[in-house]
């Protein structure tokens, strides 16, 4: 038996309407809080437009917990979208909220919705500095969108131009280079101060980029940034197992209904919800470091985010867990209800012990 705070997750994508109502049950077993990524249809840029998301949120953990009355309290954390439209006075109204945490900084074309992002960092320079002075982290997906540059080098490029120009330009600024890939990140965000952190997922501590082609090509797995080789896996792996503060839980848990997936051009995302916390489990005994899960699942993202600590606790037991074949996926384009879990239909060594 493993006992830890009761986690947080601070990067999660849980979409809206019917979709979110199936999907949020999930995080919400487990987690205490996340922070909820804003790239819906349309985005969400502003206060107004995240107070209206949060009461949507509200309705379906309300729903949720009628429905299950055992469903633990949770706190949805929400980010605002940045485009280079962004006002200034927005990160006021953010930062008085109470309910939004960050801003997320989308490069246009990086990811899913993300046409909306930034085309050039240069034309959210007043933002970012109103960012800046009032102490609002910025989160960052961290690939180059150059058509030149090869996919598996794209995070590596974006930190070596544009994240090393938003550090330069704003020293202060809070930065959390989210869902980290590659040895390049580790090194950036270990020589950086102490206002650059990350969120690491599972699936990039779990797996390398062999696991994207393991007897042909397995959609399930593909996600942004892509799996990258067994070198910087293991850089993740010393990453947490180092114990540093600065690395954190993130699960990027993007759930994408199967035919969505299981297409010609299939969406990048992977499902993790249900089953986040045994796989970071699994990962970190793999590392060797599971007295530091604790720290990365439910107290260094609270600090950076200057949250309080997680209040509760959430058992993990190293026994086997079989991973359904899919979920239910409400809302599903052309009648699919299902969403594919990471890892479906095999057995993982760690499960959550009733909390
Ligand atoms: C995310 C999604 O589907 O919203 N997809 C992904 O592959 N991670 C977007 C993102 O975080 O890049
Ligand atoms: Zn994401």
């Amino acid at each position: 038996m493993l006992q830890i705070p009761r986690p947080d997750d601070w990067h999660l994508h849980v979409r809206d309407g019917a979709a979110m109502a199936s999907v949020l049950p999930h995080t919400a077993r487990h987690f205490g809080r996340a922070l909820l990524m804003p790239n819906l249809r349309p985005p969400v840029r502003t206060v107004a437009e995240a107070a209206a998301y949060r009461d949507r949120v509200r309705a379906a953990l309300a729903a949720a917990g009628a429905a299950d009355p055992s469903l633990p309290p949770f706190e949805p954390w929400f980010a605002l979208y940045l485009t280079a439209q962004t006002a200034p006075a927005e990160v006021e109204a953010a930062k008085s909220s109470g309910f939004v945490l960050s801003f997320k900084l989308y490069p246009a074309g990086a990811t899913t919705n993300s046409d909306a992002g930034v085309r050039d960092l240069r034309d959210a320079a007043p933002v970012l500095e109103a960012m800046e002075a009032l102490g609002v982290p910025l989160c960052v997906h961290a690939e180059s969108t150059d058509p030149e540059v090869d996919i598996f080098d794209r995070e590596a490029v974006f930190l070596r131009d544009q994240a090393a120009w938003l550090t330069e330009t704003f020293p202060k600024l809070r930065l959390v280079i989210e869902h980290i890939t590659t040895e390049e990140a580790v090194d950036f965000v270990l020589s950086a101060p102490d206002t650059v952190a990350a969120t690491v997922t599972p699936q990039h501590l779990l797996l390398n980029r062999n696991a994207l082609f393991q007897g042909g090509v397995r959609p399930h797995r593909w996600c942004l940034p892509v799996l990258k080789r067994e070198r910087h896996r293991q850089a993740l792996l010393r990453a947490v197992a180092s114990g540093s503060r600065k690395f954190f839980l993130g699960t990027d848990s993007a759930p994408h209904a199967r035919h969505t997936k299981e297409a010609d051009c299939g969406c990048a995302g992977c499902f993790t919800a249900p089953h986040a916390v045994a796989l970071y489990a699994w990962a970190f005994e793999q590392a060797g470091a599971l007295d530091h899960l604790a720290d990365f699942a439910g107290r260094s993202g609270a600090r950076f985010y200057g949250l309080p600590a997680a209040t509760g606790t959430l058992t993990l037991e190293r026994a086997p867990w079989q991973i359904p074949a899919a979920h239910p996926f409400g809302g599903g384009e052309g009648g699919d209800q299902e969403v594919v879990p990471l890892f479906a239909g095999e057995v993982i060594p760690w499960r959550v012990a009733a909390p």
